[in-house]
């Protein structure tokens, strides 16, 4: 009676606590609510079962305690039963996993007029790298890190030479314009995670991911690093500043380029 009584309470307080929980999703900045919307159908189904399930035990709990003298029935199989309950799982398990692939597939899929923002992710910092006036991004790799050059972009590649570098500081962004996020890691796994804009991804040494959006409001959205990454995980943050059009060009206009940030040498190497 006891414990039938306290699965009961258990019910009530995990619905009363995701109905009335202060810790809800912060206000979302993006164009992904579709990514909410199959974490509520996720909300929905498993909440479903854990409800039916918990009170079912408690019921069982009260219907069929110990009395003198009743003695239990001996049922192995249940044709009818497993039939309803297979298929019933599969659907709420089908249910569950067809949005998330229908997102993904949109996640992914970037739009033809996209700009490119590359993000490179070490222990413990964000960097960040802008096409320059060409629209491209150079080549890059982690082997050509120096410290005047710290994302290790190739001397050699003349699309390179007007990248915009943004070391230690904030990433600005248009706002309404849809962007491609590109990720590269220089030394260990990090993500980059903005809860505002339901978008995050893995960083991998060796590897570029990416994905893509738009940001739907300007505000600043504070970047964090979702991977395990050493002692300083914590301490891993950044924050993206969504700007009007006209505040972003002037943002864009103090920062620095490639070739400027090597003094020219770089391009002096390059030559043949
Ligand atoms: Cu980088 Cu955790």
């Amino acid at each position: 009676m006891l414990i039938a009584a306290v699965l009961v309470l258990i019910v009530l307080g995990s619905l009363l606590f995701h109905f009335l929980s202060p810790w809800w999703w912060t206000p979302i900045a993006s164009n992904w609510g579709y990514i909410d919307t199959t974490l509520i159908v996720t909300f929905w189904i498993t909440g479903a079962v854990f409800t039916a399930v918990v009170l079912f035990v408690a019921y069982c709990l009260l219907r069929f305690r110990h009395q003198p003298g009743r003695r239990a029935a001996y049922e192995p199989e249940n044709r009818r039963l497993e039939l309803v309950l297979t298929v019933g799982t599969a659907v709420g398990v089908a249910a569950m996993l067809a949005p998330g692939l229908v997102v993904w597939a949109q996640f992914v899929q970037v739009p033809e007029d996209a700009a490119e923002v590359e993000v490179v992710g070490q222990q413990w910092q964000w960097s960040y790298r802008l096409p320059g006036e060409d629209g491209r991004l150079g080549r890059a790799d982690t082997r050509l890190i120096t410290p005047e050059n710290p994302l290790g972009i190739s001397p050699h590649d003349p699309s390179g030479q007007d990248d915009v570098i943004v070391e230690a500081a904030d990433l600005h962004l248009p706002v309404d314009r849809p962007v491609k996020v590109v990720l590269r890691s220089v030394d260990v796994l990090h993500d980059f995670y903005v809860p505002e804009f339901r978008a995050k991804m893995d960083m991998i040494p060796g590897a570029v991911t990416y994905f893509w959006f738009t940001p739907t409001r300007t505000g600043t959205f504070e970047i964090l690093c979702a991977e395990l990454c050493g002692v300083g995980h914590a301490f891993m943050r950044g924050y993206v500043v969504v700007d009007t059009e006209q505040d972003y060009q002037a943002w864009l206009g103090q920062q620095t380029s490639f070739a400027s940030l090597t003094g020219g040498a770089a391009r002096a190497d390059a030559a043949p």
